[in-house]
Parts: C-alpha cells; sequence; structure tokens
C-alpha cells in the first residue's frame, strides 16, 4: 500500500482500491493536487468540519465513490446525491476486499449547509482500514484519549495518522502519548502547518516518539509505501 499525504488530514491509500480520507483540497493552501485530479474509490469522513468534509462530495460524484461515514453525517450528504454508507462507531464494513471500523474521536462536529445554517451531524469518528493486509489508522480530529490503548490492542496498525498541530486537536506531547498508547509500527504526523494557529514542528514530534515507533515525516504529495 502506498499512503500519500494530501496535506491536512487528506490522505489518499492506494492498493487494491483507491481510500481517500478527509479530502480537503479547495481552499487548503498545502494542498499539492487539486481536486479535480484525484481519483478514489471509497471516500472516508471523519467528521462534518470544513477541513475534513472538504472536497467529498465533488470528488464522490465524479468518480462515484461511496461516501463512509457516520450515520447522521450520510443523511446529510445522501440529500446532495452521493452514495453514503452510514455506520456508528465500534462497528466493521466489508467491501470490496477492505474492511473499515470505525472508532471514537474526542472532537466536536458540526456542518454548514448552502444557506449558512449550522447544523448537528453525528459524533466525529477515526477509522482503522485494512487494504491488501495493512491496517492504517487515522484518527480523525481527536484529543488524546485512553481507549486509544484498545483501539491499537484490537486492531493493531501498521500505520497510525496522528494529528499534532494542537489548538484544534492534539498537540506534540498528546501525540506521542498516543503513540505509546496505540503502539503502532509507523506514526505519520497530520494536521499541522496548515494555518499559524496549528503550527508544529513536525521533527519535534519524530524526535520524541521515534523512542516508541519509526516515525515517518511527509511533505504534502508526498508518499510512504507500506
Ligand atoms: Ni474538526
Ligand atoms: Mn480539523
Amino acid at each position: 500500500m502506498r499512503i500519500v499525504w494530501l496535506g491536512h488530514s487528506a490522505f489518499l491509500l492506494e492498493g487494491s482500491k483507491r481510500v481517500l480520507i478527509d479530502p480537503f483540497i479547495t481552499g487548503n493552501p498545502m494542498a499539492p493536487v487539486s481536486a479535480e485530479d484525484i481519483k478514489a474509490d471509497v471516500i472516508l469522513v471523519t467528521h462534518g468540519h470544513g477541513d475534513h468534509l472538504g472536497d467529498a462530495v465533488e470528488i464522490a460524484k465524479r468518480n462515484n465513490a461511496l461516501i463512509v461515514c457516520i450515520h447522521e453525517l450520510s443523511r446529510i450528504l445522501a440529500k446532495r446525491d452521493v452514495e453514503t454508507m452510514g455506520m456508528n462507531i465500534g462497528g466493521s464494513a466489508f467491501s470490496s476486499g477492505i474492511r473499515v471500523t470505525m472508532v471514537p474521536a474526542l472532537h466536536s462536529a458540526d456542518f454548514e449547509d448552502e444557506n449558512g445554517e449550522i447544523i448537528s451531524c453525528g459524533a466525529p469518528v477515526g477509522f482503522v482500514v485494512e487494504m491488501d493486509g495493512v491496517k492504517v489508522y487515522h484518527t480523525g480530529d481527536t484529543g488524546l484519549f485512553m481507549d486509544m490503548k484498545l483501539i491499537g490492542e484490537l486492531y493493531e496498525p501498521d500505520v497510525m495518522l496522528v494529528p499534532i498541530g494542537d489548538f484544534y486537536t492534539m498537540g506534540i506531547r498528546e501525540a506521542v502519548k498516543a503513540v505509546e498508547l496505540v503502539r503502532p509500527k509507523v506514526a505519520i504526523p497530520m494536521h499541522y502547518g496548515t494555518f499559524p494557529l496549528i503550527d508544529a514542528d513536525p521533527m519535534e514530534f519524530k524526535r520524541l516518539a521515534e523512542k516508541i515507533c519509526k516515525v515517518v515525516v511527509l511533505k504534502p504529495g508526498e508518499s510512504y509505501e507500506v
């Protein structure tokens, strides 16, 4: 599997399928591609915030891709004429060789509709994706929580995608602890550097977390082969 970082929390997992996660491309100053150039079979959305839902609907329509997200958000997106699969925390879904497990995240979520109304859209989540025998844990936006240990024990992720930008999510100190709880083989930092408010030094995270596992720092557009 090839893991491509598209900046912020957006990743493309390329294997037997193309799994896109949190495709915030348009309006992301760090995005290395434009949304029109992205091809995907499945799109996972961790929550309704604009920097995660991003271009999901447009990309789904153009690629005929399925959007996987929490039930409440799926009901909202289904009205936008895309195919959705609304699942809930703790459950797994199997489809064409991919296994997706929805796990908790400690965050908030809302959604702005086309009239500018702010509406509730279910709980924020993370995902464990298994494809071609490789397991990737995308935490979504989250603070540190003890049950990350359970996620590590149950699903034994090979790769953990972990936010380090602080303010809206964990900062470096919490992210290092999260890696210690989950114990992946490889950790890749995300959700930093996009805006001044979430500036963080990924090399500082690497220095601290590398005592626990391998840390791969990507630049937007770069990829890591598992
Ligand atoms: Ni968020
Ligand atoms: Mn966010």
